[in-house]
């Protein structure tokens, strides 16, 4: 069952941590300011966000497909000091004010880094000049296969890949709902890291599926 049922939502969002303020104030902004508010991480996904970076304890992360900047600063918030750092990347530049401004208004978003740019253009670069111990992969679904063969090598053993919308509103599993390029492209890559020898994974079935990879 994915926990997409909205009394399940609402009962999880009141037995976990609050959203904090400036969080639902992004929150609030996409969906008065923004199209496509439903792309928002939201309360439930952000504190998981924030916990799995406790959990890992990366110094150095990297987010493709920033949007308004919740996800950045939810990890951020996880970090452990001022020391660590978030790189996302945001292909709309027409976003850049938007998330610059959540950013300013958060005690974390001085440990993110904004990117805009194209993420296949700008990761070989940010792959040579970094080593990331966490990766967040939630840009674009056709690109996922190509977001992961290019990173997969360039990671450490030990590091995370994290990859949202990986069971796509349950469209994976939904023979008459697989014809729309973003689903096969979800589907590529869910077989791809399925026969890759090289990772451990799981995937959580929490909203609209989130996979956890490990590299041996
Ligand atoms: C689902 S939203 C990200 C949501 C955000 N991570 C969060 O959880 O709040 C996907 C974002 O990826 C961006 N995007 C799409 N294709 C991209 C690309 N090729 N490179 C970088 N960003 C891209 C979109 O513009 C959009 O803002």
């Amino acid at each position: 069952m994915l926990t997409t049922d909205s009394k399940i939502e609402e009962y999880i969002s009141g037995h976990i941590d609050r959203e904090p303020d400036n969080l639902h104030r992004v929150y609030r902004r996409v969906n008065t300011e923004l199209l496509y508010s439903r792309m928002c991480s939201g309360h439930i996904q952000g504190r998981l966000l924030k916990m799995l970076t406790r959990m890992i304890r990366p110094h150095l992360v990297l987010e493709l497909g920033t949007y308004a900047g919740y996800s950045a600063l939810c990890i951020a918030e996880g970090l452990d000091s001022d020391n660590d750092r978030v790189d996302t990347i945001e292909l709309e530049d027409e976003l850049e004010d938007f998330i610059m401004r959540s950013l300013d208004e958060s005690e974390y978003g001085k440990r993110v880094r904004l990117h805009i740019g194209d993420a296949l253009e700008l990761l070989p670069g940010l792959l040579r000049e970094n080593s990331y111990d966490m990766v967040y992969i939630d840009a674009n679904k056709r690109h996922y296969v190509e977001y992961y063969e290019l990173l997969i090598d360039s990671l450490r053993s030990g590091a995370f890949i994290l990859a949202d919308n990986t069971l796509w509103d349950g469209k994976v599993a939904d023979e008459c709902r697989h014809n729309d390029a973003q689903t096969r492209g979800i589907m590529a890559f869910n077989d791809l890291v399925a026969a890759d020898d090289r990772v451990e994974k799981v995937i959580l079935p929490l909203r609209d599926g989130l996979t956890l990879i490990y590299k041996k």
